[in-house]
């Protein structure tokens, strides 16, 4: 009996948790008589024909594995007719029934195309900045921000020895959840986020008064996290900050951009079993030959959703928690 075959990719910024899913789904899928086919780097391995047979061996050691063993780019060509022609021609090349991508908001549009010509298509979301609205949680949000947690409190050990004020930019694009996660977590002196307006860049005056209350009242430093979707288009934000606020307060000012060390590092257990959950799901879908679907989870619990509605839900943001950020700072 010839067994029903479904392919795998990870696409675009790649997460912790990316090669649980795929584990998983090849486990799961081998249980429920599938061949799963991995596609090498994201969407360019259906440009490529680039395809390898995903065994249970081949995947043995993977699980708990930062990155993504499959590998991951982000594909111009899937925005082109031609291109999207190209991957169907490939997935019938090679008899997939069915797809999983794990990636983010660019790369459902990739699985929404698919699904339109055909290939029943689920999505996972695989990317660290959790700015897929429809899920509370993405897979590699977790593991980004115990990174982040570390790093922020390492700061602050040095800032305090030398009485400076720390500020950490961690990553997130357009998205503030892994700075505000972070900031309460951490218990920091200030955040800033791309979903907030400031009156002035980096907010400056009101973190300036904020630091010279601290140093008046409390302590003599301080840690800030700035989220990289703050004044985006700038070059080295996090430098010209330092610069405006020791400007402003006086006192000595240290910038630290944790950058790629964010999307490193062996998934916590957290989003391993995000992502083994959510590979189960998308493994149920396609057995029954459902797609144009994306697995989330919410309150608790998995589900699946159109990917249109998904991708069409307005960003949230999470106020009470940037209140909270502000009380525990002492506002
Ligand atoms: O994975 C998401 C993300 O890390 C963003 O926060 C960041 O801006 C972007 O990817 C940078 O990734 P790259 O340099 O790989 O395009």
């Amino acid at each position: 009996m010839t067994r029903r075959r479904i392919g795998i990719l990870t696409s675009g910024g790649d997460s912790p948790g990316m090669n649980a899913a795929v584990w998983a789904a090849v486990r799961i899928g081998a249980g429920a008589g599938m061949q799963i086919l991995g596609v090498r780097d994201g969407y360019k391995g259906l440009m490529d024909e680039n395809v390898v047979e995903l065994t249970t061996d081949r995947i043995e050691d993977v699980l708990d594995r930062g990155g993504t063993f499959l590998g991951t780019a982000r594909c111009k060509e899937m925005l082109t007719e031609e291109g999207r022609a190209q991957a169907v021609r490939t997935i019938q090349k090679f008899g997939m029934e069915g797809l999983i991508v794990v990636g983010g908001d660019g790369s459902y549009q990739g699985a929404r195309t698919l699904s339109q010509r055909g290939v029943p298509t689920v999505g996972l979301p695989g990317t660290i900045d959790n700015d897929l609205s429809y899920t509370d949680y993405t897979i590699g949000f977790d593991t980004a921000l115990n990174t982040v947690c570390d790093s922020v409190l390492k700061i602050r050990d040095t800032m305090r020895s030398h009485d400076r004020v720390g500020i950490v930019e961690v990553m997130g694009r357009h998205c503030g959840d892994i700075a505000l996660n972070a900031a309460v977590a951490c218990g920091a002196d200030y955040v800033l986020v791309p979903e907030m307006q400031y009156a002035e860049e980096f907010d400056l005056s009101n973190v300036a008064r904020r630091v010279e209350h601290i140093y008046r009242t409390t302590r003599t430093y301080a840690t800030i996290v700035l989220a990289e979707g703050v004044c985006y288009d700038m070059e080295h934000r996090a430098h010209v900050f330092r610069r405006r606020l020791e400007a402003a307060t006086g006192h000595s000012v240290r910038e630290t951009v944790l950058g790629y060390t964010q999307r490193g590092g062996s998934p916590s257990i957290y989003d391993r079993r995000l992502a083994i959950n959510m590979a189960d799901r998308a493994i149920q879908l396609l057995a029954q030959r459902v797609g144009n679907r994306v697995v989330g989870r919410r309150g608790g619990e998995i589900f699946d959703m159109d990917i249109m509605e998904a991708l069409n839900m307005p960003r949230t943001f999470d106020r009470p928690l940037y209140d909270l950020a502000n009380r525990l700072a002492g506002d």
